[in-house]
């Protein structure tokens, strides 16, 4: 019997995701003693998103020491390297945000933004001075908007390094501090004309769906260093067709054995489902991928978990998409603590992909 209970995410009216649920009942590092780590990890796979609620007293190595349990093959290392080869070959990943590793748990990263208090874990009197933004977007949002609620998807993804590691299976990401209002609306400001309302400080999950079981990509060496000049389309989805990649040499070295070659639908080792996973690919597809993605891209099929001071969020990034939703300082600190690790395998798809 697992030590835990899970329950279906309390569903808003007209909404049509069926995925999520919310764990209880899992004491806070209990992660040597009675936890059946099986099961949660079974739970993940299944649900895509869970809501970890009650810890608070999470220490963050034993954050860190779950996400190693889960997945006891891969190298114990964060997904996107260490926190250097992070700022250095991260691109726009980097360069949107300020990540910082916790002292002890480096492979635990501090996400947020405004002041993260006198001593958070050892780290002192710090204000993240690069939050997330929406500077990547191709059609600008202006500040008066932003100031004002009128926010965006900040780019959807999953956490996948692409080159060298394999992507995670899951992303661990426990919430310290968040505000909870006033409420923003997202705006898809491509001109649909869609949006959705949401408090500050949550993060928003789409699945998509398969469609594409013959295909396959492969990846740039150092994908988001790649696309590091490129600029990204308004409602977080793709990336938009300038001609900005980086040429070949702008890459530096790089290894042929580490680039990535992945289906682009990737099984659930344990539902068998499958998921559309492509972030990016070349301009003649990024139209297809987009009529693709588009479709799904629609406020009933995205889903904003109210996630709690104390509560872990656990996604399968094999298995669902996500984004960052900003919100201006004004409303208040965020703290999150990030974590995941490469796979210690490549994603399955249901044909296999040509050997490089
Ligand atoms: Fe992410």
């Amino acid at each position: 019997m697992p030590t835990f209970t899970v329950k279906p995410l309390p569903q808003e009216a007209g909404k049509k995701t069926n995925f999520g649920a919310i764990v209880d009942g899992m004491e806070p590092g209990n992660i040597d003693g009675n936890l059946d780590l099986k099961a949660l990890r079974d739970t993940i796979w299944a649900n895509k998103v869970i809501v970890v609620k009650g810890q608070k007293d999470l220490l963050p190595i034993q954050q860190w020491e779950l996400v190693t349990r889960f997945d006891p093959d891969a190298p114990q290392v964060h997904s996107h390297g260490d926190v250097k080869t992070f700022n250095k070959n991260g691109g726009i990943l980097s360069a949107s945000r300020e990540v910082l590793g916790i002292p002890g748990a480096e492979n635990v990263r501090l996400i947020g933004k405004c002041y993260q208090g006198a001593d958070h874990y050892g780290i002192k009197d710090r204000t993240i001075t690069k939050p997330l933004t929406h500077d990547w977007h191709a059609t600008k949002l202006f500040d008066d908007d932003f100031e004002n609620g009128h926010t965006r998807f900040q780019r959807w993804h999953m956490d996948a390094p692409l080159y060298e590691r394999d992507p995670a299976w899951f992303t661990t990401l426990r919430c310290i501090k968040r505000p909870t209002s006033p409420t923003l609306a997202i705006h898809w400001d491509d001109g649909s004309g869609l949006k959705i309302d949401t408090e500050p400080g949550l993060t928003a999950f789409f699945r998509n769906k398969a469609i594409a079981d013959h295909s396959w990509v492969e990846y740039a060496p150092y994908p988001y260093k790649w696309m590091g000049k490129c600029r990204g389309n308004p409602n977080g989805l793709d990336v938009a067709s300038e001609g900005l990649e980086a040429s070949a040499e702008d890459l530096g070295e790089w290894k042929d054995e580490h680039v990535k070659r992945y289906p682009m639908v990737w099984l659930n080792p344990v539902t068998g489902e499958k998921a559309f996973q492509v972030i990016d690919d070349v301009v003649k597809i990024r139209a297809w991928v987009k009529a693709i993605q588009g479709r799904i891209l629609r406020p009933e099929y995205i889903m904003l978990p109210k996630v709690e001071e104390g509560d872990v969020i656990i996604w399968a990034d094999w298995q669902c998409f996500h984004s960052a939703i900003d919100y201006p300082s004004k409303y208040g600190p965020r703290t999150m603590h990030q974590a995941n690790i490469g796979a210690f395998l490549a994603p399955i798809g249901p044909v296999p992909v040509p050997a490089n």
